[in-house]
């Protein structure tokens, strides 16, 4: 598929010493080389933000600094911004108002984790009062929550409540006989999914790889909107633009 665009992902713990992600520059320098050369030509990074982590934001910031150094001497338009992946808990909101959780890119959009088993009543009451204090949520690898998990209603009434759905590439990458996979992609077809990213973290076992769920998701949809999904919904992210 063309991408003269070069896409834009949302979802990547490319910042080195600052979380479970990249443990080294060389390890960011690896990751970044590896998301250029599948097309990636602008990355948030998205630190974990929970109440275990212990970097401020002006550490977060001077390895930003680092990390855009080294994305510049790959191409001088790659571009790097900051958010943080906020792990939904107690206090998080109060911390975001403070200043000591980054939104993405200075947007009002944040990036929101929950525990793998978090009920869907805590998840909604949540993502309600972040909204009600004019921060716009994206749920954060949508794919990972029991109580999502064939709930297509849930999906629907959290995003008429105001959020975003995000999956990981990875998760859409599965074959044909991979069910999990194949029902993601079919909420990709249903408009339930308004952006996919990498979530990466190394460059191992977790690195940024996008190429093989596009080729899965050109069997099912246009390249329009594949483009949609990794370049014009992020850019409104950016540009603090409703989707
Ligand atoms: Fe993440």
């Amino acid at each position: 598929m063309r991408n003269d665009y070069g896409y834009i992902d949302i979802h990547a713990h490319i910042l080195p010493e600052v979380d479970d992600g990249a443990k080294s520059i060389d390890e960011t320098r690896a990751m970044l080389r590896m998301a250029y050369d599948q097309g990636v030509r602008t990355i948030i990074a998205t630190p974990h933000a929970d109440s275990d982590s212990d970097k401020d934001t002006s550490y977060l910031l001077h390895q930003l600094t680092l990390v855009r150094e080294e994305a510049f001497k790959i191409d001088n338009n790659f571009q790097i911004y900051l958010g943080n992946e906020i792990y939904y808990e107690n206090g998080c909101l109060t911390k975001l108002k403070q200043g000591k959780i980054f939104t993405m890119a200075e947007s009002r959009y944040v990036l929101v984790e929950f525990h793998p088993q978090e009920s869907y009543n805590i998840m909604y009451e949540g993502m309600r009062n972040f909204i009600l204090e004019g921060y716009i949520p994206i749920i954060a690898h949508i794919e990972r929550y029991g109580c999502l998990r064939k709930k297509e209603n849930r999906i629907q009434e959290l995003i008429e409540l105001g959020c975003y759905m995000q999956v990981n590439a990875k998760s859409l990458s599965g074959g044909l006989f991979d069910f999990e996979s194949a029902y993601l992609r079919k909420l990709v077809v249903k408009g339930l999914v308004h952006i996919i990213a990498t979530d990466c973290h190394n460059n191992t076992f977790r690195p940024p790889v996008i190429e093989e769920c596009v080729k899965k998701l050109l069997k099912c949809v246009d390249e329009e909107k594949i483009k949609c999904l990794l370049f014009d919904n992020p850019k409104k992210i950016l540009e603090d633009q409703y989707i």
